[in-house]
């Protein structure tokens, strides 16, 4: 794929021509790299060729969905310029990529009016609806034939995002929310985390797009489905209530006051409206999308222009079919007349244009009958209520059963036994009941009973326990062989240890032969063990034999995560691979050290601390490293400028943010606490310290400022 080199900053020489045609994501990459065509003459120079490589990467890969190096360059290409920034601060630039998170927590949003309203849109809910509206538009068009441009319905948030002049072309100003349609929010802190969105427009796309700022980009905010499942798959290992929708997991995270926390969740951003000076700057829909991709923007490619009914209503077809494959949610196609000249005679009622219309497909939702409540329990003992529906179908599949999530949730729900309820179905979302409907012919039924969480294991009959605050109720029987079984499928599940063909038919044979009993006994398996087995041949044997040898080569992190530690999930088990580069380390572990991880508080730390405390652990530990699993992680290289020292950050830092500080001292060979204490070396304080200054003075341990700590860093 060519290079838009032309928009490489000016005075600079090109050593060599760059055509480089790259594979997507393989490690036998062609190096990329400026340097070996262009030599920085300064550091600023160096910078800024970084700043351009990197959003040429960011657009490759968040816009286009093509990358062309892998993460790992990426990131060296990241923390080479976060490097050059940190040496000096005066070439830091306010839409440099490595500042897409920033800024203080704020305390509130601020209103702002829209430039025009945001309008919504009038549903169509069958063929017939839609057809009468493209007969309507027509004859206020005065009966001229219409094109029509179809795009997907995007089920997440409309956003308005400003651009204004700026030296290097336009710069991303603002981005407001829809609020009532007149005035909305502004979220821009939060918007920058989503790197869809481009910062900066250069002078070359602009000129291609014949594209002069100010000018106003409206789109949809969504939350892909992969990011939503895992997500909650987080929050429901640390024990935190779930997202019922990507779309409300997505206003969540534009909303919350912390743009770190939005930048975590992973959200994307597709454009559908250009406007300049509050009106179209096109002559056509079409048109505009073309220019708004031109110009770095991400906008659907799925859309079609058509005067044709029959087209527009296969398209809708089509769609609806493609649905579930999507990896974001829809719910409808928008079908907009394409040219913008006739949207100013067609006008609008009440807050929806005449120009435009939703084509909604039916709801994924049904009502039915709950027969009976069931729990089941997973790997960490967990007790999950699920309802056992009468069958229904739903969007193209039956559906009987639904989950519950907890006790409370049922009581919230005020679900009995018996009652009539509205179930839903999402993407990969498993299906889950909304409300209770209990109206008209769905009367409660006389028979109907209050459900109560079972008293015992419902599998082993141990002792159950909820802690208090806890919403989880869960099984405190080690050797309950639920657990068992489920902590054997979640160890050899794809993203964990990915031993293929280990799934529940081999397990539940494993087990109810007595071959294994813990996760340490697959590595113990052999094949006359598993040819005893119904439905395994020789030949599947020896699959399932080497899919176990070659797990034993993925890394430490995916073994910390196999270990099934109660709020330990994937992200976290990254962090403490990472933080502490060993098993053995890791087991060690105080409190304290936990707590000087990522993302690691106090019930998460004393869960690994339990964890690790249990004889029967520790010896399954060995066992796991005796057969030869990762126990070493890629040593992280540090420094020892502050070997020994021990440093709590407060208050607002005037150029870092908290986790780069702290990155920064852990990467000098220094350590970050939560708390001062006596043990504490430094304390650094950033504007608006609080109590951990106060605490610092009385202890009489020393305060010093960023620039005091980056001194120290420079040694
Ligand atoms: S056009 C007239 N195009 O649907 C302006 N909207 O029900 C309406 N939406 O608030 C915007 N995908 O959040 C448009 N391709 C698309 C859309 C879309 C989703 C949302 C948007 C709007 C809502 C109206």
């Amino acid at each position: 794929m060519g290079q838009p080199r032309g928009s490489l900053p000016s005075g600079l020489l090109l050593t060599h021509s760059f055509e480089l045609v790259r594979p997507r994501y393989t490690s036998a990459l062609v190096p990329y790299n400026l340097r070996c065509m262009v030599k920085p003459h300064s550091p600023a120079q160096h910078a800024e060729l970084l700043r351009e490589e990197i959003r040429h990467h960011e657009h490759c890969y968040f816009v286009l969905d093509a990358p062309e190096i892998t993460d790992a360059e990426f990131d060296r290409l990241m923390n080479e310029l976060k490097a050059i920034e940190r040496e000096h601060p005066e070439l830091m630039t306010p839409d440099s990529p490595t500042q897409r998170v920033g800024g203080k927590p704020r305390e509130g949003f601020v209103k702002v009016p829209h430039s025009t309203q945001m309008l919504s849109l009038d549903n169509a809910y069958s063929e017939g609806e839609l057809r009468d509206w493209t007969r309507r538009v027509t004859e206020l068009a005065g009966g001229q034939e219409l094109e029509y441009e179809c795009e997907y319905k995007l089920d997440g948030l409309s956003m308005a995002l400003h651009y204004e002049p700026a030296d290097e072309g336009a710069r991303f100003a603002r981005g407001i929310t829809r609020g009532d349609g007149l005035v909305g929010e502004e979220v821009t802190a939060n918007l920058r985390t989503i790197r869809s969105i481009p910062l900066t427009v250069g002078r070359q796309r602009l000129n291609e797009a014949g594209l002069e700022p100010p000018f106003e980009v409206r789109g949809e905010v969504l939350m892909p489905t992969k990011s939503f499942v895992a997500m909650n798959e987080q929050r429901e290992e640390e024990g935190l209530s779930l997202f019922a929708n990507p779309r409300n997991a997505a206003a969540g995270a534009v909303r919350v006051l912390e743009p770190k926390i939005t930048a975590k969740r992973k959200l994307d951003f597709y454009s559908y409206f250009l406007l300049q000076d509050g009106r179209m700057a096109r002559a056509t829909q079409w048109e505009a999308l073309e220019k708004l991709s031109v110009a770095g923007f991400k906008v659907n490619p799925n859309r079609i222009v058509t005067a044709s009914f029959e087209e527009l209503w296969n398209f809708v077809n089509a769609t609806e079919t493609a649905r579930d494959t999507l990896p974001y949610e829809i719910d409808g196609v928008v079908v907009k007349v394409n040219s913008t000249a006739l949207w100013q005679r067609l006008g609008f009622t009440g807050k929806a244009p005449r120009w435009a219309i939703a084509y909604k497909f039916a709801a994924r939702a049904g009502v039915t009958q709950v027969e009976n409540i069931f729990v089941s329990v997973g790997r960490t003992g967990k007790l999950t209520p699920a309802a056992a529906l009468r069958p229904v179908f739903i969007g193209g599949t039956t559906v009987s059963r639904a989950t519950l999530h907890n006790q409370d949730e049922i009581e919230r729900l005020g679900l009995r036994i018996g009652d009539w309820v509205m179930v839903e179905r999402g993407g990969d979302v498993i299906p889950k009941v909304t409300q209770v409907v209990n109206e008209g012919e769905h009367k409660r039924p006389s028979d109907a009973r209050v459900f109560e969480m079972p008293k015992t294991c419902p599998e082993c009959g141990g002792h159950i326990v909820r802690a208090e605050g806890e919403v989880n109720s869960f099984c405190v029987n080690v050797n309950c062989p639920a657990k068992l079984r489920e902590s054997l499928l979640h160890f050899a599940s794809r993203n964990v240890m990915n031993i293929e063909g280990m799934g529940e038919a081999l397990v539940d044979q494993l087990l109810s032969r007595g071959l294994v009993h813990n996760i340490a006994d697959l590595y113990s398996l052999t094949e006359k063990d598993l040819l005893q087995l119904e439905r395994i041949g020789k030949k599947s044997a020896q699959n399932v034999l080497t899919e176990i040898e070659t797990s034993k080569k993925l890394p430490l992190e995916r073994v910390i995560f196999g270990l099934g530690i109660r709020m330990v999930g994937e992200r976290t088990a990254e962090f403490l691979a990472e933080h502490f580069g060993s098993m053995q380390k890791l087991m060690e572990a105080s409190e304290e050290e936990l707590l000087e991880v990522n993302e690691v508080g106090p019930r998460i730390a004393a869960s690994i601390r339990e964890f690790f405390a249990e004889e029967k652990n520790r010896q399954l530990l060995r066992r796991l490293s005796d057969a030869g699993l990762t126990f070493t992680g890629e040593a992280k290289v540090r420094g020892t400028q502050l070997a020994g020292m021990t440093f709590v950050l407060t208050g607002t830092l005037p150029t870092y943010s908290r986790e780069d500080a702290k990155k920064m001292i852990e990467d000098a060979g220094g350590k970050v606490s939560g708390s001062v204490s006596k043990k504490t070396s430094y304390v650094v304080a950033g504007e608006d310290a609080g109590s951990k200054l106060d605490k610092a003075n009385s202890l009489g341990v020393k305060v010093i400022s960023e620039a005091e700590l980056l001194a120290m860093l420079a040694g």
